[in-house]
């Protein structure tokens, strides 16, 4: 632990080596320090501070996957790892707080001062955070009287009470700064000010006494709001969004804080899956330090899995991957991950520069060009950014007697005020392959061992699947019968997703005949719903529908005599955003009505119903009792008819190796998924729009969510995830609920694992130095005489370079998966790579005539590179392996 902690500074700018080493006593991971700011930045013991955040949400990951996570942010430069705490994790009923497992936060927090990071801790306790209901248990809305988010007592009750129990706890583990801990920030409400004028002068009011409170709590480091410009004095107001340069804090005082730079978006059910350039982040990033930034948060750095029923929405999807740079199964998302590295080692290169200066001069440099030269004191200190915000042009800028080339929509950086060490817009970083691999899914009983280490485009199967019924309607003693329409989450309190609405309607031998002469078809109509109702009509299934609180009108056959009508309410993760959450409710609203009868359409809103709540394998566990004999599973053949409401089950082996598991459920419907009895999400098989995907996607001019997406005309998401620690050797049980009749013989476990990795590296190209000191930086002879144009290329952690399947110093074209030589090309190219990456895990070659020969005088070469990693015998922790750099 000692040795990480010390490391982690090493990588800093700030060399403060000797003070973490010397006197640590056990629980302090740093020296005890305290947290303040001015106008300009954070002042960390007494420091101004430029800082880089990596968000990541401890739950949407395992306790084992943390370290890892938080390795890699470091090592992608981060300083600060920044969470949400979420309340309904943490309270699950009222008063029984869990700080277990995946929802264990003074773990979490304690790993990040281990590696050596600070942490932004935002306790809300509203989030968003496309959690469900924004992170609020679901008891809350039963408090009577209560009102969220205003000046309620009965709210502002229970929010102090929670948020001081995370202060508190926070504070009896000695984890904030002045206790040696990481906790350097707070975070108080979320996003207030984009509903605030909903509350009226009551919101005014709760902001304030929200601000009071926080501070009140005697936690010692700042708080901010998000989004807020009503903040209180005491209170930092952040931005959030896309870009936030030339954000303006609501007072002189306080630092220009980015509490959320949304690095990619959220998915529906159905929806497309989109993402941002990297060029684009990177732009947005530089501009906001150019224009007097000093902190910024990437949301996400890490994104993950909503496992289990935590999705907010409606409709939310169980990835969170977000198009993080580490993407949902913790594997690096290239070239992401690396061009913002590498932004990163820049802007740290100006960090002198960027905290001496009180401010920066600004110089125009073109109609739509401009420069921020930031100084010290000492005018031996000087960083500038230039920047084209230019969509369409490259633009040639003269910066102090020197000429620059700007690529259009970039930033270069210079963080001597002469050398352009980075350029937004040129990618230096590697690009990844991310194959799939198919595992067979047989348990360890009856698998035949050659199936193992086949790889193959066909799902493989298991052939022993056990299945069993769900009841359609009601199953249990706690069913009741009242006379009307009960809202769904009054009923459920959000403990299953399902509600069942019986009633029962006669039809008589007048109406049988009024159908046939007159052609009619009876419907039922249904004024409101959400989320997805499944409308069944004497245990037959005739119809569903999904939507948010849309109109549903459904054809119905009805017999003679009674005819029970059974709706199937679900919910599909609960609001998480906007004013009034407690009154959103779920279910139906307005009437339901039988329409086309003989005498006229029959209003069953205030007839007699029976509730069920929940599914009965839910209240059976089925998915965590698999040895309780007395449920009737029986074996599935493959000739059974898929049926709806269907349990199924299976045992599988663990794939071999340490690539992350996912389960692949293309061939089902929808419903929920378990492995070993953890929840690993709903899964559903909704198809994305054909159109409104870019074949091309154009990083410049600025983005939104719907610029640049992929996955049109597919099933949104088809893998989940299941974390390798919920997984044994052999023998994994997979339980499944299916709603609709998917085929479970095609449900298939698969690794996934980066095969290939590519780079594609100009001879022009610089990366920022690595090894940086400052005062190599002051003598201000570091560029010319060490920098070289370098390409690197890295497996993930326990693969290595197996063999080099292109390479080409020349004019190569295309990209990484279809590479190929252009005119100019070195003979040498491949036997040269070969020899310096093969069997390594990582490998770095200057790009440059002295190494390849000059094949084509006078003209800008390229190294083009594809390398296929595979598993190397030995493997360490990834943050083991990063001294060598
Ligand atoms: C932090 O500030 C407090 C209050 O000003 C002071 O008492 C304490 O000594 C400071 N701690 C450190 C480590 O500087
Ligand atoms: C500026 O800083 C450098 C390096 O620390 C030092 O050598 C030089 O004397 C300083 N100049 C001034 C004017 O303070
Ligand atoms: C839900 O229950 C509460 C209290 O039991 C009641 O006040 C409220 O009106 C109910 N909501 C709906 C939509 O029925
Ligand atoms: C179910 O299948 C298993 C093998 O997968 C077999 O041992 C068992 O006898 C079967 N049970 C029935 C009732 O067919």
């Amino acid at each position: 632990m000692q040795n990480k902690t010390l490391f982690g500074f090493g990588l800093q700018w700030l060399t403060k080596v000797l003070i973490v080493t010397v006197g640590m006593v056990s629980g302090e991971y740093f020296k005890p320090f305290n947290v303040s700011y001015d106008h300009r930045a954070l002042i960390i013991d007494g420091q101004r501070r430029m800082l880089i955040s990596a968000g990541i949400h401890y739950p949407r990951a395992t306790p084992e996957m943390w370290p890892d996570l938080i390795g890699k942010s470091k090592e992608g430069g981060a300083d600060v790892i920044q969470t949400y705490v979420f309340w309904s994790g943490h309270e699950p009923v009222r008063g029984q707080y869990n700080f277990q497992g995946r929802y264990d936060l003074v773990k979490f927090v304690k790993l990040v001062g281990e590696t050596g990071l600070y942490l932004h801790l935002r306790i809300g306790p509203y989030v968003c955070a496309e959690w469900n209901f924004g992170g609020f248990p679901v008891w809350l809305r039963d408090i009577p009287g209560i009102v969220f988010r205003t000046d309620n007592e009965p709210f502002k009750e229970e929010m102090k009470r929670f948020v001081k129990k995370i202060v508190d706890v926070m504070r009896d583990e000695s984890l904030f700064s002045w206790q040696g801990g990481p906790i350097i920030m707070l975070q108080i409400e979320n996003e207030y000010g984009n509903i605030e004028s909903s509350y009226g002068q009551k919101g005014k009011e709760y902001v304030k006494w929200a601000a009071n409170m926080a501070v009140g709590l005697g936690a010692g480091v700042p708080w901010v709001m998000c989004r807020q410009t009503d903040a209180p004095e005491n209170i930092i107001d952040a931005c959030n969004g896309y870009y936030c340069d030339g954000f303006k804090p609501n007072s002189n005082k306080k630092p220009v804080l980015w509490t959320e730079n949304w690095d990619g978006w959220y998915t529906t059910w159905g929806g497309r899956l989109p993402h941002r350039p990297v060029e684009d982040l990177a732009f947005a990033v530089a501009r906001f330090y150019q224009r007097g930034g000093s902190f910024q948060n990437y949301y996400m750095f890490f994104g993950g899995t909503n496992f289990g029923r935590t999705s907010g929405g409606p409709n939310y999807v169980t990835s969170y991957d977000y198009d993080a740079p580490i993407d949902e199964y913790g594997l690096l998302s290239q070239p992401k991950w690396g061009h913002l590295k590498d932004l990163h080692a820049a802007i740290k290169l100006c960090e002198p520069a960027l905290v001496s200066a009180e401010s920066a001069q600004y110089i125009t440099l073109g109609s739509m060009q401009e420069a921020h030269v930031y100084r010290g004191g000492n005018t031996s200190i000087c960083s500038a950014f230039l920047a084209n915000i230019d969509e369409h042009k490259t633009s040639t800028v003269q910066f102090l007697g020197r000429s620059y080339t700007l690529p259009p929509w970039s930033v270069s950086i210079l963080p001597d005020c002469k050398n352009a060490v980075f350029n937004t817009a040129k990618v230096g970083a590697q690009t990844s392959i991310k194959l799939v691999d198919f595992e067979p899914m047989s348990s360890s009983k009856s698998s035949s061992p050659e199936h193992l280490m086949i790889r193959t485009e066909l799902p493989l199967v298991s052939e022993s699947w056990m299945t069993l019924k769900e009841p359609i309607g009601a199953w249990g003693d706690d069913t009741f019968t009242v006379q009307g329409l009960l809202e769904h989450l009054n009923v459920t309190k959000d403990q299953s997703d399902y509600l069942w609405y019986i009633t029962r309607v006669y039809v008589s031998d007048e109406d049988i005949a009024y159908w046939k002469e007159n052609a009619v078809t009876p419907s039922l109509k249904i004024d409101s719903m959400r989320d997805v109702v499944r409308i069944f009509i004497n245990e037959q299934l005739i119809g569903s529908e999904r939507g948010h609180w849309v109109k549903v009108v459904q054809d119905v056959e009805l017999k003679q005599g009674y005819n029970d009508v059974m709706l199937l309410s679900q919910t599909v993760g609960l609001q998480n955003y906007g004013a009034f959450l407690e009154k959103d409710g779920a279910g139906f609203k307005g009437q339901i009505t039988l329409t086309g009868l003989k005498n006229g359409d029959v209003d069953l809103t205030h007839s007699t119903w029976t509730y069920q709540v929940g599914l009965k394998g839910e209240f059976q566990k089925l998915y965590a009792n698999d040895d309780d004999e007395s449920l009737s599973w029986t074996n599935l053949t493959h000739d059974e008819v898929p049926s709806v409401l269907s349990w199924y089950k299976t045992h599988f082996d663990s794939p071999g190796g340490k690539d992350p598991v996912v389960v692949d459920m293309s061939s089902m419907g929808k419903g929920q998924a378990w492995v070993n009895g953890h929840h690993i999400g709903r899964y559903w098989t909704l198809v994305a729009p054909k159109d409104g995907c870019q074949e091309n996607c154009n990083y410049r001019g600025a983005y939104n969510s719907g610029k640049c997406q992929t996955n049109c005309g597919k099933p949104t998401q088809i893998w989940y995830h299941v974390p390798r620690s919920w997984l044994q050797p052999s023998d994994n049980l997979l339980v499944v609920f299916e709603e609709t009749g998917g085929s479970p013989f095609e449900v298939s476990v698969k690794t996934v694992s980066v095969e290939a990795v590519c780079a594609h590296v100009s001879e022009d190209y610089y990366p920022p130095v690595k090894t940086w000191s400052q005062s190599s930086y002051i003598n201000g002879k570091l560029f010319t005489d060490q920098r070289k144009p370098v390409m690197e290329l890295q497996c993930e952690d326990g693969y290595t370079i197996a063999s080099i399947e292109f390479a080409s110093y020349g004019t190569p074209q295309g990209s990484c998966q279809s590479f190929s030589t252009g005119n100019c090309h070195a003979p040498t190219s491949s036997s040269i790579l070969s020899k310096a990456c093969e069997g390594r895990n990582r490998c770095k070659i200057e790009v440059s005539n002295s190494v390849f020969g000059d094949p084509c005088p006078r003209t800008v070469k390229t190294l083009a590179v594809k390398a296929r990693c595979k598993p190397s015998l030995s493997s360490s922790s990834w943050y083991t392996g990063l001294s060598e750099i």
